[in-house]
């Protein structure tokens, strides 16, 4: 079969921001929007703005884009509705998720979490740890940032309840082997509990193909709004007791640990940015995305140290380097006078950053998505090699 092929200069013209000429090496942070996701939070501000439950039109239509918003994200993650939560971000909810889970912990409980990790899915262990007196170690990564499979069974135990891990790491790219890491965990007693953050824009997810029982993402990471999505699986839900109001409601179960009036505008835009994703498909994005990471692979200067699997395989297009004789800062500094967003420093994968010898300035961090273009890609080698 043909491989699907996207026409990127097509898409690129729904990204308003893409026409400012600016080279968008920054989607690890955030992504671009498309304007279909700008006109949806307008169009909810400007003709159904209001607060839930009420009896007027206005708030109707909100009930039906909350309804729709969580059908939306069941499509999205491979769930049922009633089990997709939204928060202000991935960070939020998981602190939020993981104290509900908490009321069921003990001392001297373990917790596994990896080097890989974001800290968004480390310090709500550690801080749990500090209340609690939990155990949280960490599963260490091979030199070429690869999970150390043997290092995470060595250490499981009949205390370990939980083991999180994330879908791709957010610094060197790497995708560890998601189906083997849920394994382990079940077979050790304990809960898979995944950061689908950075993973997200490159591929399709699907928790109950996973088997995880926790999956958080950002759909700002994937083409829409500042927003947090969590899955989780219903028996669990129905196990922990939420920190909620007492008058909120309690069905769907996953509306439990939604706590306050959210931001409703955004549901919209997330709406509109999962149906973007479906109209462009993940075929021609993985595809496209492929391409992009060779390129760049191809064309790193020798000038410039990469840290990181060196091929395409068993990772998403999101690369960190270093650049002899100047900080990470210096190379971003340089790149934005000419046009080119990166980022420079550890973003919050201090583990990973550590382990690979790069505190504490960190590295250049340069990630792909689809709607980067080759000619984007040589821009950036080019100017590596004119530093
Ligand atoms: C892998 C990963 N996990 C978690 C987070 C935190 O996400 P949020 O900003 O939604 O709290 C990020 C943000 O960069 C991330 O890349």
């Amino acid at each position: 079969m043909a491989a699907a092929i996207l026409d990127v200069d097509a898409l690129r013209a729904r990204f308003p921001a893409l026409a400012s000429g600016v080279a968008f090496l920054d989607a690890p942070g955030g992504t671009q929007c498309p304007q279909s996701v700008i006109d949806a939070i307008g169009s909810y501000l400007r003709e159904s703005n209001a607060n839930l439950g009420g009896a007027f039109a206005a708030s109707r239509r909100s009930d039906e884009l909350v309804e729709r918003a969580h059908g939306t994200a069941a499509g999205f993650l491979g769930c049922r509705p009633e089990e997709t939560i939204f928060g202000q971000n991935m960070t939020t909810l998981n602190f939020a998720l993981t104290r509900a889970l908490a009321r069921t912990l003990e001392a001297g409980d373990e917790i596994l979490v990896t080097q890989l990790d974001h800290d968004g899915n480390v310090a709500p262990w550690l801080e749990l740890a500090h209340d609690l007196d939990l155990r949280v170690d960490f599963v260490e990564i091979h030199e070429d940032t690869t999970l150390d499979l043997d290092d995470l069974e060595r250490k499981l135990t009949e205390r370990t309840r939980v083991v999180a891990f994330p879908l791709a790491s957010n610094a060197v790219g790497t995708t560890p082997d998601a189906a083997r890491v849920v394994a382990l965990a079940h077979e050790a007693g304990a809960l898979a509990w995944a950061d689908a953050v950075h993973f997200a824009p490159h591929g399709p997810i699907d928790v109950a193909a996973l088997g995880v029982d926790v999956l958080l993402c950002s759909p700002y990471k994937f083409f829409g709004p500042h927003l947090g999505l969590a899955f989780g699986r219903e028996v669990l839900l129905r196990a922990w007791r939420p920190y909620k109001v007492r008058p909120a409601a309690d069905e769907p179960v996953g509306t439990r640990f939604e706590t306050g009036t959210l931001a409703h505008e955004l549901f919209a835009g997330f709406v509109a940015a999962v149906e973007y994703i479906g109209e462009v498909g993940w075929d021609a994005i993985r595809t496209h995305e492929r391409a992009l990471g060779q390129r760049f692979l191809d064309g790193l200067p020798g000038r410039c140290t990469l840290y990181g699997l060196e091929t395409m395989e068993g990772r998403v297009p999101t690369f960190v380097f270093r650049v002899a004789g100047l900080t990470p800062r210096e190379v971003a500094e340089r790149f934005a006078e000419q046009g080119i967003a990166v980022w420079a420093g550890d973003y919050y994968a201090v583990e990973a950053m550590e382990r690979l010898g790069l505190q504490p300035d960190g590295a250049v961090r340069a990630g792909f998505v689809h709607y980067n273009t080759l000619d984007e890609v040589d821009r950036l080698l080019e100017a590596l090699a004119a530093l």
